[in-house]
């Protein structure tokens, strides 16, 4: 898979790629990440992406032109483009896994107060990653990118992920423990140390079903 980042801040993502799974997954050619700088793009001599808004109003606005100069250029049959915006579908799970099948994601960070509307022509998903506001998508587009990179075959141990929070049963992960078995007289629960893997594997069941009622009962409808 390829992932290319629009971004005007690419140095932000240094920590982000040179690092821990993400690392590992660019090294073993799992993933590529592009980092494309879009101001590259634009026709203005001063190097200009954006502009003041029409009707006015506080803030700038990230231009048309660089922003599809860059994507018409690097996208082909394979490529599907997300815009980040607030405005966007709310992230989950289950599209991580959509967009962990995709062959190339152009992933377009806003900055400032935005994208001249116009944008959002070129997406094939417009993706929230929760009802906040940040400053720019750089770190919403490293969510999705972190989320979808570890859903690659080979990159994390399947089995960790399957029986992560939010997987296809909705429940949340049970509680996990290590040694030492007590510590500050805080117990590791007996079914954990007594090898039954039957009555382990239901004990975690339960554990998972009780959190999810009391943490996040939205999940069970
Ligand atoms: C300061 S925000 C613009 C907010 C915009 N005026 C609004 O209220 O919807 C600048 C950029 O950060 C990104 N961004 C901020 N919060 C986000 C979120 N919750 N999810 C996804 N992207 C976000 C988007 O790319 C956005 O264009």
């Amino acid at each position: 898979m390829k992932i290319s980042i629009l971004t005007l801040f690419p140095e932000m993502f240094d920590g982000f790629i040179n690092t821990s799974i993400i690392k590992r997954a660019i090294e073993n050619k799992k993933v590529e990440i592009e980092l494309i700088n879009f101001r590259e793009y634009t026709n203005d001599p001063h190097g200009k992406v954006d502009d003041t808004p029409y009707g006015g109003g506080a803030g700038m606005v990230l231009s048309c032109q660089p922003i599809f100069d860059c994507v018409e250029k690097i996208k082909t049959k394979d490529s599907k483009v997300i815009l980040l915006t607030p405005s966007g579908k709310q992230y989950k799970q289950k599209m991580a896994y959509d967009l962990s099948n995709e062959k190339h994601l152009i992933i377009i960070c806003g900055h400032y107060e935005g994208f001249d509307d116009r944008i959002e022509s070129l997406a094939d998903y417009l993706i929230s990653i929760g009802d906040y506001v940040l400053t720019g998508g750089e770190v919403p587009s490293m969510v999705l990118a972190d989320s979808i990179i570890r859903l690659i075959p080979g990159v994390i141990n399947e089995r960790s992920h399957i029986e992560d929070s939010f997987n296809e049963n909705y429940l949340l992960d049970y509680p996990t423990y290590t040694k030492p078995d007590d510590f500050r007289g805080m117990k590791v629960p007996e079914v954990l140390l007594s090898g039954n893997h039957q009555k382990i594997n239901e004990w975690r069941y339960n554990e998972s079903v009780k959190r999810t009622k009391e943490r996040r009962p939205d999940l069970l409808d």
